[in-house]
């Protein structure tokens, strides 16, 4: 028997989770709004068009927050054309997914489904055909009381009271020569902090009226992969530095030609790419003899069948469906190690958004005129999301490992969060494919404590999915067998498997 042996101690925290960590993100991309969050006569639809069954899927999912409108789509975006009566909304060619943009739903729309489902909305303005002017117009449209053309236009179109949006994206991607206005990185840099600047004024020190504090994401290297990783981060960061709040960067992992072992692996990387990007963070700082610290903004993280060749689709249709991975139960073991990786970093992550929400590489599925239903990938978020709100633990953990890539695997990932009521709640992945792990976890310092839940994600067969015929094929069951003696909670993992285990104060 494979045995790990974790170490926790109360004293010994990474830091307060932040909600922000459990974002997520829709991009006007295939059937993500349009058959997704937004359908107009579907039988579960609101006035709005807002579809009540996926705000129900996206409530029990837990995000806090959702980036809006992309993505690669935003770098062409005129977001002029998605406010004011609908039938005068011009139909536009994207010409980052190749589809024809109605624009019914824009902006006001946006910000209306954010407060139904209660999430916070993260908008991103276009850096990449458009500039800093149009960005502190869309600023000025959300965010101005009133009093000016814009304001008073978004009050015509029936919101009296300002958007109130806090956090800001400068762009998207601006190092990929896929974006649309592809830049390199101190004319980049320039042009975000131009923007924030403009979005930023004028701020608390000008005024004397009490402004809402808003929060500047600038573009980070868009993967690890690319050429450019960190030496772009460094040289955009140098120009804008003082302007900016989180620096983002964006993971996605194949499945493809790719071993679940490899797969699961992925975690690792992420990992290090979080310390990677914040060392570069505060190398900035250091050369600035600065004490702030820019923080990072993970908002696009996902499992991504990404060379999956695409279902035939007729170019310039309207919402086709694309990039409509169906996950299997390998991939929600990676996304469960991913969240492990997140909290175990969230003294510098503070905002992450899992890419994307619905139908689009999303954790939920809907049929447009159908239903709608949870992807595997959607358990490990939804139970990350309700039971890692707390401080995060730092643990020493001793685990065997295997050899991948050529690096060597911790066969158990692990993260520990104690909640507000003085319990712990405990995620555990074992990587291993073929063995059990008998996991022992010595909580120090925590007074006496008793296992009170265990839920396990685990199956014969790692590559089930749910689907529309079978929409919980995959989903979280309870497990017993824990036990705690003498501050010592000994466990057995099942091969790979993904396991929360709830710990409570005895009273
Ligand atoms: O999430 C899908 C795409 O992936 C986004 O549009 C882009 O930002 C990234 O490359």
């Amino acid at each position: 028997m494979n045995r790990a042996r974790v170490v926790l101690d109360r004293d010994f925290v990474v830091g307060q989770v932040p909600g922000r960590l459990f974002g997520s993100f829709v991009e006007h991309l295939g059937r993500a709004v349009y058959g997704g969050i937004y359908e107009p006569g579907h039988p579960a639809a609101d006035e709005r068009g807002f579809r009540r069954d996926v705000l129900a899927l996206v409530r029990e999912l837990g995000v806090s927050v959702v980036r809006y409108p992309g993505g690669n789509f935003v770098s062409g975006y005129r977001w002029e054309d998605g406010v004011g009566p609908r039938n005068r909304r011009p139909r536009r060619r994207e010409l980052a997914w190749m589809s024809t943009e109605t624009n019914q739903f824009g902006t006001d729309e946006f910000v209306d489904w954010c407060r139904v489902a209660g999430v916070e909305p993260m908008m991103a303005v276009n850096l990449g055909l458009r500039g800093p002017a149009e960005a502190g117009e869309l600023f000025e449209y959300c965010n101005h009381p009133a009093g000016t053309a814009l304001a008073d236009q978004r009050i015509a179109n029936g919101h009296l009271e300002p958007h109130d949006v806090r956090l800001w994206c400068l762009g998207n991607e601006m190092d990929g020569p896929w974006q649309m206005g592809n830049l390199p990185a101190g004319e980049y840099g320039r042009k975000a902090r131009e923007a924030a600047k403009l979005m930023g004024w004028p701020d608390k020190n000008r005024s004397s009226t009490p402004l809402p504090e808003c929060e500047f994401v600038v573009c980070g290297s868009s993967a690890r992969g690319m050429g450019s990783y960190g030496q772009w981060d460094q040289a955009v960061l140098e120009e804008c530095f003082e302007q900016v709040d989180y620096l983002s960067v964006h993971s996605y992992i194949s499945p493809m030609n790719r071993s679940v072992e490899s797969l699961l692996a992925f975690p690792e990387t992420m990992g290090t790419m979080i310390r990677e990007i914040t060392a570069i963070c505060d190398a900035v700082a250091a050369r600035r003899k600065s004490r702030k610290r820019v923080n990072l903004s993970y908002d696009e993280w996902n499992v991504w069948y990404m060379e999956r060749p695409q279902p035939p689709f007729e170019a310039w249709a309207e919402a086709p469906p694309l990039l409509e991975d169906v996950y299997t139960l390998a991939d929600a073991l990676c996304v469960g190690g991913m969240l492990i990786t997140l909290l175990n970093h969230c003294d510098r992550v503070r905002i992450a958004c899992l890419a994307q929400l619905v139908n689009v590489i999303g954790p939920i599925m809907t049929r447009t005129g159908g239903p709608a239903w949870r992807q595997t990938i959607f358990h490990p978020f939804a139970q990350a999301s309700r039971l890692g709100r707390g401080e995060a633990l730092r643990h020493v953990t001793e685990s065997p490992a295997y050899s991948c890539d050529g690096e060597d695997v911790p066969t158990l990932a692990t993260a520990a969060v104690r909640t507000g009521d003085g319990g712990v709640n405990l995620f555990l992945l074992n990587r291993g494919l073929a063995s059990p792990l008998r996991v022992s976890v010595e909580l120090r310092a925590f007074g006496a404590m008793r296992p009170a839940r265990w839920s396990i994600v685990q199956d014969a067969d790692l590559s089930a999915r749910n689907t529309e015929q079978q929409p919980a094929r995959i989903q979280p069951r309870p497990h017993g067998g824990a036990t705690i003696e003498g501050g010592v909670l000994t466990c057995e993992l099942p091969p790979a498997s993904w396991n929360v285990i709830e710990l409570e104060p005895v009273a």
